[in-house]
């Protein structure tokens, strides 16, 4: 186990392009489970070959266990990193290709065999350690492939989006089976998939454009979201986000009337601002009801324990739809018009120009 701190880090491919990094600062616990999520392209990768040893580091430094490693071999740095392109070797066996690199750093026949058959038990790969590569599913391929990772017993691991060549249930399945092995190593693992980010880590890093936007366990980052892009990126479906202007302490969505917080009215440098509203933050009723926005149902996605209610409705929508999740025994139809109540107490509030979350965070403490 060891700590790990990026200080500044930043790393620029180009002159005349903004840093792939930049000026990165975060702290990885020991034994913390980390995770780097954002679109394609935001520095995930960068950042985690930075670590390894794969990338230099233009300004700032990379403290391991508080020595910095900037300038340090990838060898020494005693990383390791699984791929989402992992090469295995085709001639060895599943068993000599996970023992490799241990016989390579002189450990014994029967001590490798040992380790090897451990790791190939927790991974469930027990069975396969006689094939060779070819004869293995692409599930299998990188389970062995994290496998070879996992018994060098490293100080840190670094994952790089491993599971996404993998089908919907392996992912699942594997996904459990790396969070259940991390116990006792510090990893960086990195997605751009906002659920596997907020069911697999600790913590959680969300990046955009090099530039870390928050750092947060997933329920802060869910509940209390720093800026329109963490609130939009993480959570699904979307967070519905509406183009509102405050007038005498108000927000009007139609019908619908939104109180101001103060602290949100202390924040806001205009009457506008942009209101945020999850799907189990609206209550479908009948369009009578008092105080409901009146919306036109275009799409039902049906989950089984629920569904996901796309309604169109006469606001400035920044997001096409409003999205309501509404319970599995509520029959609802595409074309219903209905009555959209929203949580005023589950309202987000952003500065539309600058982005930032204008609320009070606090407010959105669930008990925790
Ligand atoms: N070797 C490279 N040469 C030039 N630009 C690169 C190189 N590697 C990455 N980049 C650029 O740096 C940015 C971040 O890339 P990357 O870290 O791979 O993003 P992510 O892993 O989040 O998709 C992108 O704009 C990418 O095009
Ligand atoms: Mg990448």
């Amino acid at each position: 186990m060891a700590s790990v701190t990026f200080d500044a880090a930043t790393r620029r491919f180009a002159d005349d392009l903004p840093p792939a990094v930049d000026s990165l600062d975060l702290d990885i616990a020991d034994g913390e489970f980390m995770v780097l999520v954002g679109p394609s392209g935001c520095g995930k990768s960068t950042s985690l070959r930075m670590v390894a040893g794969l990338e230099s580091v233009e300004s700032g430094a990379i403290l391991i266990d508080g020595v910095d490693v900037v300038g340090m071999a990838p060898r020494a740095r005693d990383v390791a990193m699984v791929f989402q392109n992992y090469a295995l070797y085709p001639n060895m066996t599943v068993a000599d290709n996970m023992g490799f690199a241990l016989r390579n750093a002189g450990m014994s026949k029967p001590d490798t065999g040992k380790r090897v058959a451990e790791v190939a038990e927790m991974l469930d790969i027990a069975h396969l350690l006689d094939r060779k590569p070819a004869k293995l599913s692409g599930g299998q391929r990188q389970r062995v492939a994290m496998g070879r990772a996992i018994v060098r017993r490293p100080k840190i691991f670094c994952m790089d989006e491993p599971l996404s060549n993998l089908d919907a249930k392996l992912r699942v399945s594997t996904r459990a089976q790396i969070a259940a092995m991390q116990r006792d190593v510090s990893m960086l693992y990195v997605t751009h998939d906002q659920i596997e980010a907020m069911t697999m880590g600790h913590r959680v890093a969300v990046l955009d454009h090099g530039v870390l936007q928050q750092v947060g366990t997933p329920r802060e980052i869910y509940s209390r979201p720093s800026n329109l892009f963490v609130a939009s990126f993480m959570g699904s479906p979307q967070m519905c986000l509406i183009n509102g202007r405050i007038d005498a302490g108000v927000v009007r969505l139609g019908a619908a009337h939104l109180p101001v917080p103060d602290s949100v009215l202390a924040a806001a440098t205009s009457a506008e601002v942009v209101v945020g509203l999850r799907a189990e933050s609206w209550t479908v009723s009948t369009v009578s009801h008092d105080g409901a926005l009146r919306g036109t149902v275009d799409l039902v996605e049906e989950l089984g324990a629920e569904q996901f209610v796309y309604c169109s409705a006469d606001v400035p929508l920044r997001n096409s739809r409003i999205v309501v999740r509404v319970d599995h025994r509520r029959t609802i139809d595409v074309g219903d018009v209905v009555g959209l109540v929203p949580e005023p107490s589950e309202t987000y509030w952003f500065d539309p120009v600058t982005g930032a979350a204008l609320d009070d965070p606090l407010r959105h403490d669930l008990n925790s």
